[in-house]
């Protein structure tokens, strides 16, 4: 029970910003860390696809820049201003220094059906 809760507070931290190690930790499991911007980012970048396509990434802030534009052409609803802020919680985290992410398991393939 009490190791529970030290993880818990442990993540708690960790999304928080308080602890480098655990912030990178939490960085390579793919949660975004809490920051003035995530909501906007969950708003407006998870509406084609999951946050996976996010926090895998390993990018500098000029390829966050091109990769929010690329979606704006795509069609997500962000003004310039909220482009900006998007951009830079991006860079701000998700930048080539950041541990590598965990690859997402695909699930298995059904069986192959016996030959007629
Ligand atoms: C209108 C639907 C839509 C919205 C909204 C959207 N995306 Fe995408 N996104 C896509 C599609 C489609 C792809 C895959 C095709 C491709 O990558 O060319 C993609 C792929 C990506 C990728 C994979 C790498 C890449 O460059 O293709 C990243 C990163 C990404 N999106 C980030 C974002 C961010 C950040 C936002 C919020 C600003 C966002 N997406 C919002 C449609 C969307």
């Amino acid at each position: 029970m009490t190791m529970i809760v030290a993880l818990l507070l442990a993540s708690a931290r960790a999304i928080a910003g308080e602890d480098p190690a655990a912030a990178a930790a939490a960085l390579t499991e793919g949660s975004m860390p809490d920051d003035a911007a995530k909501p906007l980012v969950q708003g407006k970048c998870m509406l084609c696809h999951t946050g996976d396509y996010l926090t895998q990434q390993r990018l500098n802030e000029g390829q966050w820049q091109k990769t929010v534009e690329k979606m704006r052409k795509f069609g997500a609803p962000a003004s310039d201003e909220e482009v900006k802020i998007i951009s830079a919680y991006l860079s701000k985290y998700w930048t080539q220094d950041a541990p590598p992410a965990k690859p997402v398991r695909a699930a298995a393939p059904p069986a192959p059906r016996p030959a007629r």
